[in-house]
């Protein structure tokens, strides 16, 4: 905001956030939207959006202009004096050349797998904080998109589940007959598996769900769901869920074969954090299904939980089809951006001053914890090590 001339207040200059329009192939969300946008204007700040950004999650530029953003024609003219550019999917090697020096980029980063745009930004001495590294304390739930985007994903793993389906969900007592409910599991309770049971539940099928964390039973049942309890307990780090030994993957690889044997749906979304995920379901447990069984392997990106899934397609095997689906998230652009518009505008408030400005140092514990590059070097060693060892 500037101070009217002759009222003896310095001049201020707005922070300049700036949004791209997504460059990947099928990303339709957006990393701000009008809402954000009004409250952002509201608090002295300048936001610009190139043409078109939001237009694939159905916010069109004109609801921008309406909230006060400039809507610009190109990259150039968006980045041009921005002091943070706000991002969706990790920026390429291509958009981070575009970036001005020194310019604060946040959004996912893909902190361990895009280490040519790492090493580029780190060249480009950008700021860049990581999503995925925003730790998950009570205190920075607001921003918590990992968890906001898996329940995204964890919605349309369920409704793709059923739209895929030869059957109905529900029971039908109806006067052609009484149709039974399908069965649906979930193999992976975590946020993503729980939305995919509350959905499940809704569309009326039975469901089932297994976690190798304990823990998550409760919040399974919480749902009305049945937790399928095994004799292991694979309660890692920080809540999620460690490796499990040899052993404990053939006897619930074992265990998990009968349950998916009975299901017409089976959705999987088991992951350890920074490993290939975990084969839950083997080429012979598939060949046990019923013939139109259906399988969503929500971990299809990372090695997939089912033997058999490729990754970006949908594949049939002895009458199962097995779809490995890429980005669910932005199946549901509208409201996938919305939230993480949200999560995004609750991250800015760490950046700026109560007066409104930038802050000059990066103290506060969430921003330290997912900083990824900063003047020039790359602060989240398992990159830097990475990046060591490939001598970039
Ligand atoms: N702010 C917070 O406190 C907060 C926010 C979100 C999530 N969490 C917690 O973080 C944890 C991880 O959540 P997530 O959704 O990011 O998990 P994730 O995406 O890392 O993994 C998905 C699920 O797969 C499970 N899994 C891993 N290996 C498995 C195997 N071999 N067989 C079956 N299941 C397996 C995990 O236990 C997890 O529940 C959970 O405990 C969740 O409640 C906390």
């Amino acid at each position: 905001m500037t101070a009217p001339a002759g009222t003896g207040v310095p001049e201020k200059n707005p922070v300049v956030i700036a949004v791209p329009k997504e460059t990947i192939v099928g990303e339709q969300r957006v990393a701000t939207v009008p809402e954000v946008v009004q409250k952002l204007v509201k608090a002295g700040h300048a936001v610009r959006i190139e043409h078109d950004a939001g237009t694939a999650a159905f916010y069109p530029d004109a609801l921008y202009t309406a909230a006060g953003a400039t809507v610009v024609a190109g990259r150039h003219e968006l980045f041009y004096g921005a002091d943070i550019v706000l991002f969706v999917q990790p920026p390429t090697v291509d958009v981070v050349a575009e970036l001005p020096e020194g310019t604060i980029a946040v959004g996912f980063m893909n902190p361990t797998r895009n280490l040519d745009a790492i090493s580029r930004m780190r060249d480009r001495k950008i700021t860049a904080f990581a999503l995925e590294l925003v730790p998950r304390i009570t205190r920075a739930q607001s921003m918590d998109a990992l968890s906001s985007q898996a329940t995204a994903g964890g919605y349309v793993a369920a409704v793709l589940g059923a739209n895929n389906c030869p059957k109905f969900l529900p029971m039908l007592t109806t006067a052609a007959g009484t149709i039974r409910p399908a069965t649906v599991l979930i193999l992976g309770a975590g946020v993503a598996g729980l939305m995919a049971i509350a959905t499940a539940k809704r569309l009326g099928a039975l469901v089932e769900a297994y976690d190798v964390r304990r823990a998550a039973g409760e919040q399974v049942r919480s749902l009305g769901a049945k937790f399928i309890e095994l004799e292991i307990n694979a309660e890692g780090q920080g809540g999620y869920a460690r490796e499990l030994t040899a052993e404990e993957k053939v006897m619930e690889q074992e265990m998990v074969s009968a349950a998916v044997a009975r299901a017409d749906i089976v959705i999987t979304t088991a992951a350890i954090p920074g490993r290939k995920a975990p084969v839950l379901v083997t080429k012979e447990t598939v060949a046990k299904m019923k013939p139109g069984a259906v399988i969503i392997d929500m971990a299809a990106e990372t090695g997939g939980n089912c033997e058999l899934t490729e990754a970006g397609k949908t594949v049939h095997i002895h009458g199962v089809t097995i779809i490995g689906p890429s980005n669910l998230p932005a199946r549901v652009p509208f409201h996938a951006s919305q939230m993480l518009a949200k999560n995004l505008q609750a991250f800015l408030g760490l950046l700026f001053t109560k007066e409104g400005a930038l802050v000059t140092e990066y103290a506060d514990e969430i921003l330290k914890a997912s900083m990824l590059v900063h003047a020039g070097t790359v602060t989240y060693q398992p990159a830097a090590d990475l990046l060591k060892g490939g001598k970039a």
